[in-house]
């Protein structure tokens, strides 16, 4: 590694949500990447116990997803989304829609997630300006969700230390999380808890639901340290948004395409949200992509304007908005997605990943333990004023025996490769034991 560092401008590269100054005096460099490892600056395996950053989740270097990348950037580098298009875009979008739950229809493409969370609030606002009811507007997330960092997506979201510094965002307010002190250490969905859900109604009574445009939630929050919904709240959040006509908009940036267990949150809890956000395993991690996939009755106001033939029905977009690189991964990686099995392969190790997990329980440190299908976090009690001082201490120590842990808030949060073995998963957990134990 000594000779990598020596050759780079540490100073040149602000680096995003890290802690630039630690890092570069203590730099952690990959360069290469091959199923479930990195290979480090000194040459070490290094355990990818994240998928890259839940993206990642179908294994690294896959090379059906590196050809279709290869050869599209040979043939057709790129091609403007507005007005104009290519078949890929219209490919990818059918596979998605095919994949996601019925009642979902129709894909508009971005960038990353946090493009898709402003998306799907630019949709919904404007969806009931189109249906002539444009003071329908006030946006609820959750407390602890996480939607990206742009504008709408930081406004929605409800981690706190996201939104410091930042001044006023998007006006929004947040439902309560679902972290009940008495579901600690509960194996999956907890059992108790479906009642929280009920805070939405009171809130649309106390505004109008005249004056409500759309939830925001993640049906499981991931960046928060995997908060798994109680049984039933999802179905409470849909059943009083139908009464009370609100759209509801699943996040499944994080959860989608097996992480849970299931091919998305939405399939699991058996919600269907008007409203779905996809990125992340879409093409794999492979090059930056998200999707906004909506019902019919949402495409449909847009489609049914009065307004010209050749006018744009919705004035939102990116340069690079089905991208056909992005577009030829998606395709590899929707084939892998299926050909392999992924959320078969998720749903299997899951039981196992739980065992594992939750057998760490009694090990210093941990207060909590979450989990659902191959996601996971630890909850670590705070030392001194700092929550987030031990979980870092954790993550590096966990660095020097050979796996990268992700540390976020209070948590340290595993979301292994879908392709990762057994043995994987029990290097994992002796890493984890052994990190936490290293740490004061
Ligand atoms: C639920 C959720 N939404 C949105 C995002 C933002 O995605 P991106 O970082 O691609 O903008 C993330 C990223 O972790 C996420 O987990």
């Amino acid at each position: 590694m000594a000779d990598i560092a020596q050759t780079l401008d540490f100073d040149s590269y602000w680096m995003p949500f890290s802690g630039n100054r630690q890092f570069k005096a203590n730099p952690k460099l990959m360069v290469a990447a091959k199923d479930c490892h990195y290979t480090d600056a000194d040459g070490r395996q290094v355990f990818d116990s994240l998928s890259g950053l839940w993206c990642a989740s179908f294994g690294h270097g896959r090379p059906e997803i590196a050809e279709a990348i290869a050869k599209t950037a040979k043939t057709l580098d790129y091609v403007p989304p507005f007005q104009y298009a290519h078949p890929m875009a219209f490919e990818l979008a059918e596979r998605v829609k095919n994949i996601v739950p019925a009642g979902l229809e129709h894909v508009f493409f971005t960038n990353s997630g946090s493009e898709s969370a402003d998306t799907a609030i630019k949709i919904a606002r404007a969806y009931w300006a189109h249906r002539g009811r444009p003071e329908k507007a006030r946006l609820i997330g959750r407390e602890k969700g996480y939607h990206g960092v742009n504008v709408g997506g930081t406004g929605m979201g409800g981690i706190p230390g996201n939104k410091a510094f930042f001044g006023d965002m998007l006006t929004t307010e947040h439902l309560p999380h679902t972290l009940i002190e008495s579901n600690r250490f509960t194996r999956g969905v907890p059992e108790h808890g479906a009642e929280v859900a009920d805070v939405l109604e009171q809130r649309i009574l106390e505004h109008g639901a005249d004056t409500v445009a759309a939830v925001m939630v993640e049906p499981m929050s991931g960046s928060a340290g995997v908060i798994v919904p109680p049984a039933g709240y999802l179905k409470r959040l849909r059943e009083i948004c139908d009464r009370h006509d609100i759209l509801l908009i699943f996040d499944e940036v994080l959860n989608g395409f097996g992480r849970v267990g299931a091919s998305f949150g939405a399939e699991l809890f058996g919600v269907t949200p008007d409203i779905m956000t996809l990125a992340k395993n879409l093409t794999n991690g492979a090059v930056p992509m998200g999707a906004v996939v909506t019902s019919d009755a949402i495409y449909d106001t847009f489609m049914d304007t009065e307004r010209p033939h050749h006018a744009v029905e919705l004035a939102h977009g990116y340069t690079y908005s089905a991208h056909p690189l992005a577009c030829a991964a998606g395709l590899a990686a929707m084939d892998i997605y299926e050909n392999d099995r992924m959320v078969e392969r998720a749903a299997e190790l899951a039981p196992y990943f739980e065992d594992q997990l939750h057998a760490l329980r009694g090990a210093p440190h941990i207060v909590d333990i979450r989990n659902l299908g191959l996601a996971g976090a630890l909850e670590i009690e705070t030392a001194g004023e700092d929550p987030t001082y031990r979980p870092w201490k954790i993550a590096q120590a966990a660095w020097d025996r050979g796996m990268y842990l992700r540390f976020g808030g209070n948590t340290v949060q595993l979301g292994p490769p879908f392709i990762a073995e057994r043995r994987d998963i029990d290097f994992m957990c002796e890493v984890l034991d052994a990190a936490i134990r290293s740490v004061d």
